[in-house]
């Protein structure tokens, strides 16, 4: 099994003061930091774009940006999120577009590649681009907003995307995002998920040392 990475999320903190967000997450030897993405169409939620990135490349932030789009139409911002400083582009399995091309168009430009479904999505829709990704999101709430409660119906997903990984030996993490705290953490990694992103959970921590710390010990 993959060693657990915690993931906070930055659409938790305070969006005027996005770099110190960051800068603290690195400070506490955390390697990724996650960047939502919303277009108000395939989310009922807007959030921050591709500036937003660049804007913490520029102030020299070296965080591996997970960034993932909730967007009806993710092939069309490939290209400026690349270009912006993402490391990982994660795009959503829903909605209709060729999601192959996509994935194959995010590693053609430098970056990782990650394919997400809805908690109301089978595992299977994710199934034919195993291949394409080394990241499969697995959402555990509705995506648009944070600080909502973990949907434990989808724990048979998680299992069925590491089964897949094991009989198949594919090289890929199992990220879950939404409603993770330490509890809903550990009944995720029981079904070997390795990726936690944590956004209200890890801004409302007080002593984000030893937050971390739960983390890297599930
Ligand atoms: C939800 C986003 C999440 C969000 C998680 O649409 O994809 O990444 O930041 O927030 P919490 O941890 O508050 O559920
Ligand atoms: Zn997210």
């Amino acid at each position: 099994m993959n060693p657990p990475i915690l993931v906070p999320s930055l659409l938790a903190g305070d969006h005027a003061a996005a770099g110190e967000s960051a800068a603290l997450v690195a400070k506490l030897g955390l390697a990724w930091l996650h960047l939502d993405i919303m277009d108000g169409h395939f989310v009922p939620n807007l959030s921050f774009g591709p500036g937003m990135l660049a804007a913490l490349r520029s102030r020299g932030s070296a965080l591996f940006f997970d960034t993932h789009l909730m967007l009806s139409e993710p092939q069309r911002y490939v290209g400026a999120f690349a270009k912006a400083g993402a490391d990982r582009i994660t795009i959503h399995v829903e909605p209709p577009y060729d999601h192959a091309a996509a994935l194959k168009d995010i590693r053609a430009k430098g970056c990782r590649a990650g394919i997400a479904i809805n908690p109301g999505t089978p595992a299977e829709a994710a199934e034919p681009y195993l291949g394409l990704v080394d990241l499969v999101l697995v959402m555990t709430v509705q995506p648009g907003f944070g600080g909502q409660a973990f949907r434990d119906d989808v724990l048979p997903k998680i299992a069925q995307v590491d089964r897949w990984r094991s009989d198949r030996g594919l090289d890929l993490r199992i990220e879950v995002d939404g409603g993770i705290e330490q509890a809903t953490a550990a009944l995720c990694r029981a079904r070997g998920a390795d990726t936690f992103v944590a956004g209200t959970s890890f801004f409302a921590a007080k002593d984000k040392a030893a937050f971390a710390a739960a983390f890297a010990g599930l």
